[in-house]
């Protein structure tokens, strides 16, 4: 078993992860987003810290987001970027991808931007409006184009065939692995997915390995995600 301190297995890693959600303005004062907090991708960044790697972590803030929290005498190996939106995002992760070994992508980008969003106030009416949204930027895509040599760990929150959407994202976007995990339906209470602090799924990876992880805190969920792929 690895304890905090023991094995440096990613010392010669420097890990660019997103997190967070992104989001897209409607206009001055409001907003679209997704229910991430960010909590995953902490946790994957506290652990890869606590083994030794570098890690640049591009995050989107939103209200309630959260930072990861370096263990002890690993805080200059953290390197924290704060974005809002898709293409932030992906600006900010491109122009670290060249000196990273690995990436690791748990943000929730928001898949769609508002075509036009307006920059003063747009005032209530009593007609119902239509709100134009385009395709925005495929972050952990771009970086798949971009790659040189990195090895890529997606990450994919589903509410049905988890394992089967998993295995056609990982295949789909030229990853290395993937954890899939279930979200909850909406409406429905959850202990995987979005703020909360556990998580429960299956890591797959390239070659064909498959393995199950039960439900359990997600740093302990990012311990094993570490020792299956390290
Ligand atoms: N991802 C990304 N940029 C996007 C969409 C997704 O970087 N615009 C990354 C996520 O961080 C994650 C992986 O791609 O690691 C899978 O995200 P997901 O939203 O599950 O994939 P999509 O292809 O957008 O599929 P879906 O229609 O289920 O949302
Ligand atoms: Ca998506």
């Amino acid at each position: 078993a690895l304890r905090p301190g023991g094995v440096q297995d990613l010392q010669d890693e420097r890990i660019l992860i997103t997190a967070g959600p992104t989001t897209t303005a409607i206009d001055a004062v409001r907003y679209i987003t997704n229910h991430s907090t960010g909590r995953m991708g902490a946790a994957m960044a506290e652990e890869a810290l606590k083994r030794g790697a570098v890690v640049d972590y591009v995050l989107g803030v939103d209200k309630g987001v959260v930072r990861p929290k370096p263990p002890r005498g690993t805080e200059e190996r953290l390197h924290l970027v704060e974005v809002r939106t898709a293409e932030e995002m992906a600006a900010a992760a491109l122009e670290r991808l060249p000196q990273a070994t690995g990436v690791v992508a748990t943000a929730a980008v928001m898949d769609y931007a508002v075509a036009a969003p307006s920059a003063s106030k747009l005032k209530r009416a009593s007609d119902a409006i239509a709100l134009d949204l385009v395709p925005s930027t495929d972050v952990l895509g771009s970086l798949r184009q971009a790659a040189n040599g990195q090895w890529f760990l997606g990450f994919a929150a589903e509410t049905d065939d988890v394992e089967a959407h998993g295995a056609g994202k990982l295949k789909a976007k030229g990853l290395d692995f993937l954890f899939a995990n279930e979200v909850a339906r909406l409406g429905a209470a959850g202990q995987t997915g979005f703020a909360v602090g556990t998580n429960a799924g299956v890591l797959l990876s390239a070659k064909g390995a498959r393995h199950e992880l039960a439900l359990g805190p997600k740093s302990e969920i990012a311990r094993q995600i570490w020792d299956l792929i390290a």
